[in-house]
């Protein structure tokens, strides 16, 4: 009597734990697909360690196309300023094609620093290494 109801609870939590992994994997797979198919963050090439940007100047963001997929949700691409750990509200440029892989951007009138790094935002987004702005 005691040994069956063991049994019961064993396959009680077998079917318990299947129905947890199937759970999982049916809340993990439209994630795990959507990345694979159309959520494209192109590294950044340029501006890279040890370029000096100075206030003014243009320059054209650079970034690597070689992987796109065919189909992108993300088409349209946004540039943001970030300062050490933090994104600025700073926008350089907006709406572009994501996939041209490269953008002429003009270096805002922020304080000289050397820690600024630039965001590319598709869908989500990819840092550039930190480099320096000067007056
Ligand atoms: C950006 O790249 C384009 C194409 O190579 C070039 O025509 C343009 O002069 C570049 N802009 C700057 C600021 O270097
Ligand atoms: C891309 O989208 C087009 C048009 O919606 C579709 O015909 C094609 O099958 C898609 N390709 C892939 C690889 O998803």
């Amino acid at each position: 009597m005691s040994s069956q109801s063991s049994v019961l609870t064993k396959v009680f939590l077998f079917f318990f734990a299947l129905f947890g992994v199937f759970a999982s994997l049916a809340a993990a797979a439209p994630f795990a697909e959507m990345e694979r198919r159309d959520v494209f963050v192109p590294p950044i090439t340029y501006p890279h360690t040890g370029t000096v940007w100075y206030k003014g100047q243009r320059h054209n963001v650079t970034w690597d196309t070689t992987n796109a997929p065919v189909n992108i949700t993300n088409k349209l691409g946004r540039i943001m300023l970030r300062k050490g750990d933090i994104t600025t509200p700073v926008i350089l440029e907006d709406n572009f094609d994501i996939l041209l892989g490269r953008i002429e951007v003009t270096v805002p009138w922020v304080l000289p620093d050397t820690d600024y790094s630039l965001v590319l935002f598709g869908d989500s987004g990819n840092f550039s290494p930190q480099f320096s702005i000067q007056e």
